[in-house]
């Protein structure tokens, strides 16, 4: 035979080549396609800056004998990997194959999902994952466990270092779903993507409870009641367009600054259509949306779990160019109140923000945690110090916007001077207060209200000389928990001003290996 001709051996790269690109081969593409989904080539060039993919570990097979795997090798084992750009920023990715195996994971797999995982750590830069898995491998048994247990703890060592973004393109069964629920983010694609611990087999056999996959695990499932997800997209395409807007706001990693974005939005742009949309009527909802369209560059929010604990309102917006979170009890559900799944929601957020360096702004209209017995038995007390601790612990400048109802324990907890909120702000018709002027009224004056010949004339009486004297933001400016009262128009300016002002904030704490954080 003699030696090969470097031509012969380019040859023999090429064919390896395209037998990787080639996946589990053209049948199970065109499955794949058939159920409106991309391959995980396809998904990668999508996502990433045209031309902008290196791909790593193309040739990686697998090692097993067991159940005639031998006989089923393809190159890169059912996972692509590498690095490219996003809007010229580096990320690292990996995309799951499902037309090689069910794009399942085992050992090989896994090592290249690890290696990339290791390799976004070490550059600083954010790694997505695109999930689309039969789980683990069947035939590689306690490997694929392993690959994944490596898998867990690498995403836990990464948590608040590098951003990581989960997109779920497919199934993510059994354990499978605990890699993207130990990331930042969750994004679904409606009717395609399905994640849960056991499927509807399991869950039948069990309880004997009858449901289909898609309404015991879809993305609207995990967007609206398990609020597992945070993303829902009505397909790749916008799931695409959601995670690189989602990127836009973040650093590449905890030691960066999020990017700024120039804005011909003025930042004294002074909008009187504010003095409307908050009506100084406690008892009056509204949707807090609308004031941050008002306020935030250009009137863009991007939220995130839009659809779960609409209580509160979470997400990204920019402020004179500069990345903030933002955080919003939202009046126009169940009046604003603080319960369980809005504190899990906004503490998760406020944390995530404070690893990735982003300022946090929170709009303040509360009228308390939500009374019941369904809340306090299932955790409200520890679900609330959770939003206490969130805020406490958090080192990024926080900025308060009160721009009405602030009562009790839920005042303190919205990001209170008391917990370390660097500016106050409060407009005209901020009530400041233990409870809301009728609550409070029936309660000190309750003697003289029973005594008097007119109970209900005296109870009015005495709710308006309470609403005086402390349903205002005056008594706590007084004290220095409110560091300005503002007019609702001079918000965006103001806010643009103490974002700058407290820029450069820096705050050491006592040395510790971490805290005990409530659950
Ligand atoms: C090996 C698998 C596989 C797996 C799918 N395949 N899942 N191979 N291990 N886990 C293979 C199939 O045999 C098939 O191979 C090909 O992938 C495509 O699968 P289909 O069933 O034809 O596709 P579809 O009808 O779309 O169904 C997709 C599916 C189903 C719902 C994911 O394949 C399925 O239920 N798979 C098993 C899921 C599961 O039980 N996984 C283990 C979960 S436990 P051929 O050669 O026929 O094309 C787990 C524990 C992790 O993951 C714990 C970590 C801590």
């Amino acid at each position: 035979m003699g030696l090969k001709t470097i031509e012969e051996l380019c040859g023999e790269l090429e064919d390896k080549r395209k037998s990787a690109q080639a996946g589990g081969g053209s049948e199970a593409v065109s499955k794949q396609k058939s159920k409106g989904k991309g391959t995980a080539r396809d998904r990668i060039n999508k996502l990433l800056d045209p031309g902008s993919f290196v791909e790593i570990d193309e040739f990686v097979t697998h090692r097993c004998n067991n159940f005639d795997l031998e006989s089923k090798k393809f190159l890169g084992d059912g996972v692509v990997t590498g690095w490219g750009t996003i809007d010229g920023r580096k990320v690292f990715i990996y995309s799951q194959d499902f037309t090689v195996l069910g794009g399942s994971l085992g050992e090989k797999h896994a090592d290249k999902i690890c290696k990339v995982l290791d390799m976004a750590m070490q550059m600083g830069c954010p790694v997505i994952g695109i999930n689309d898995s039969g789980g683990a491998r069947i035939q590689e048994a306690v490997d694929s466990l392993n690959g994944y247990g490596k898998i867990f703890k690498r995403n836990t060592l990464a948590s608040g270092v590098i951003p990581q973004i989960s997109i779920i393109m497919g199934p993510t069964a059994g354990g499978a779903v605990y890699s993207p629920a130990l990331t930042d983010y969750i994004f679904m694609v409606d009717k395609t993507s399905v994640m849960h611990i056991t499927g509807p087999e399991v869950v039948r056999a069990v309880t004997g409870e009858a449901i289909s996959s898609e309404e015991l695990g879809g993305a609207e499932v995990h967007n609206t009641i398990s609020g597992n997800a945070h993303f829902i997209a009505k397909d790749e395409d916008e799931c695409f367009t959601q995670v690189k807007k989602v990127l836009s706001y973040l650093p590449l990693n905890n030691l960066d600054d999020a990017p700024e974005l120039p804005t011909s939005d003025n930042p004294a742009r002074a909008d009187l259509k504010l003095r409307e949309i908050v009506p100084v009527d406690v008892n009056k909802g509204y949707d807090v949306h609308e004031v941050l369209n008002k306020v935030l560059d250009n009137g863009e929010f991007t939220e995130v779990q839009a659809g779960f604990a609409k209580n509160i309102v979470t997400g990204y917006g920019r402020i004179n160019g500069r990345s903030v979170g933002i955080v919003a009890n939202n009046p126009d559900v169940m009046a604003g109140c603080l319960d369980i799944n809005a504190s899990d929601k906004a503490s998760r957020f406020v944390r995530h923000c404070d690893a990735f360096n982003l300022p946090i702004v929170t709009f303040v209209d509360v009228p308390g945690y939500l009374p019941g017995i369904d809340q306090e038995h299932n955790g409200i007390i520890r679900k609330g110090a959770k939003l206490l601790y969130a805020y406490s612990e958090a080192s990024v400048p926080l900025i308060t916007v009160v721009m009405r109802k602030a009562y009790g324990g839920a005042y303190l907890a919205m990001a209170s001077k008391s917990l370390g909120a660097d500016v106050v702000l409060a407009w005209p018709q901020a009530e400041i207060a233990v409870m809301g002027a009728e609550g409070a009224a029936s309660v000190v004056f309750k003697k003289e209200i029973e005594a008097s010949s007119d109970p209900t004339a005296t109870r009015l009486e005495k709710i308006d000389e309470y609403r005086e004297a402390f349903a205002n933001p005056y008594r706590a400016a007084e004290r220095g928990y409110v560091d300005r009262v503002i007019m609702p128009e001079e918000t965006r300016l103001t806010l643009a001003q103490a974002l700058a002002g407290m820029e450069s904030k820096r705050e050491t704490r006592p040395a510790k290996k971490h805290g005990v954080i409530p659950h």
